[in-house]
C-alpha cells in the first residue's frame, strides 16, 4: 500500500489485518514508541473534530508528533503549486493526511508526494471512517460474517467507502436504501469524476422493509455534507429515511445504530435513537483513534 485514498487500495486480508491489529492494540498496547521521531503532517480544507483529534492523538500515543496545517496557512494552490507543496512537505513529514474538498487534489498530492498520503475525507470517500465502522461491528458482533448492514439516505462519501468495502468480500452484506433522485446524483457524480464502482455486491433500493427486518446494523450520515446547501424539497424527500424508533423497531432485536458523526438530530436520526441503547456512535468515534494508529504504523 503506497497511499490510502480508498478502501479499494487495501486487499480484503489487509483490511481485516488492520482491524484485528487495532482491536488487539486497543486492549493490549494503546501507548508505545513505535512511531518515535516520526511525524505526520495534516492538511485540512474542511472542518473536523474526530479525524483531526484521532490522528493527532494516534501518532502522539505512538511516540511521534503531528503538525496541523489549515489550508489558508499554506501557499497551497495560491503562491505555490500542489506539486511543490507535496514535495516540500515530503522533506519534513513521514506521512501526510489530508481532508480535501476534491478527491482529485488528493490524487495529485499522492502523485507528487514522496511520502504516503492518507485520505481524511474527500468529496468521494472516507475510508478511515469505514475501517472504524467495521472494527466496531466486529467488536460487538464478533465478526462481519453474515452481518446485514442497511444504509439509509444519500450515497455520501461515507456510503461510497462502505460500498468499496462490500466489494472487498469482507463477509457482510450491504443494502443501500436511498431515494432514486439521490441514486442518480451519485452516478452522475461518479461519472463527472471519471470513476467507476461495481454495485454487484450491493442491493440498491428505495426503502425496502424486508431488508430492514434483516438488518443487524442501521447506518446513516448527515443529509447535507460539508459544503452542501440545505433545501426543503430535499428534506421532504429524505424524511421517510430518517432513523427513528419506528425504523429501529422493524430491525432485529439486537441491531446497532451507527453514524459517522457529526449528526443532525432533527433530520437523519432522532435523538431517542442516537442517544438510545442501540446506538454505537461513540464507540465508533473512539475506534477512529485505534484505526489511525494501525494506518500510521502500516506506513512506517
Ligand atoms: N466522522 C468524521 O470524520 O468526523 P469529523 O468530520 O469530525 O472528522
Ligand atoms: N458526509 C459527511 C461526512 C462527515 C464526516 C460530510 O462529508 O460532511
Amino acid at each position: 500500500m503506497k497511499n490510502f485514498l480508498n478502501i479499494s487500495d487495501l486487499s480484503s486480508d489487509e483490511c481485516l489485518r488492520i482491524i484485528k491489529t487495532a482491536i488487539d492494540r486497543k486492549i493490549n498496547k494503546p501507548h508505545s514508541n513505535e512511531a518515535k521521531n516520526k511525524s505526520l503532517a495534516m492538511i485540512f480544507e474542511k472542518n473536523s473534530t474526530r479525524t483531526r483529534i484521532s490522528f493527532e492523538l494516534a501518532i502522539k500515543q505512538l511516540g511521534g508528533l503531528s503538525i496541523m496545517l489549515e489550508k489558508d496557512q499554506l501557499h497551497l494552490g495560491k503562491r505555490e503549486t500542489l506539486a511543490d507543496t507535496a514535495k516540500t512537505l515530503s522533506q519534513y513529514a513521514d506521512i501526510i493526511m489530508m481532508r480535501s474538498n476534491s478527491h482529485q487534489t488528493l490524487e495529485n498530492l499522492a502523485k507528487y508526494s514522496e511520502v504516503p498520503i492518507i485520505n481524511g475525507l474527500s468529496d468521494l470517500s472516507h475510508p478511515c471512517q469505514t475501517l472504524a465502522t467495521l472494527m466496531t461491528i466486529i467488536e460487538i458482533k464478533g465478526s462481519l460474517d453474515g452481518v446485514n448492514i442497511s444504509w439509509f439516505g444519500p450515497i455520501s462519501n461515507v456510503a461510497h467507502s462502505l460500498i468499496d468495502a462490500a466489494n472487498n468480500d469482507l463477509g457482510f452484506t450491504l443494502t443501500i436504501h436511498c431515494p432514486k433522485y439521490y441514486q442518480d446524483i451519485y452516478f452522475q457524480k461518479l461519472n463527472d469524476m471519471n470513476k467507476k464502482i461495481s454495485l454487484d455486491k450491493v442491493s440498491l433500493t428505495e426503502i425496502d422493509e424486508k431488508k430492514v427486518a434483516l438488518a443487524d446494523v442501521i447506518y446513516t450520515d448527515t443529509w447535507f455534507s460539508m459544503g452542501d446547501i440545505e433545501d426543503s424539497t430535499k428534506i421532504e424527500m429524505l424524511t421517510p429515511y430518517s432513523i427513528n424508533k419506528n425504523i429501529m423497531s422493524m430491525t432485529k432485536k439486537e441491531s446497532m445504530f451507527m453514524h459517522c458523526l457529526p449528526a443532525n438530530r432533527s433530520q437523519e436520526v432522532s435523538a431517542e435513537v442516537i442517544d438510545g441503547e442501540q446506538s454505537y456512535v461513540w464507540h465508533e468515534a473512539q475506534n477512529r483513534l485505534h484505526i489511525q494508529k494501525e494506518l500510521i504504523l502500516s506506513f512506517l
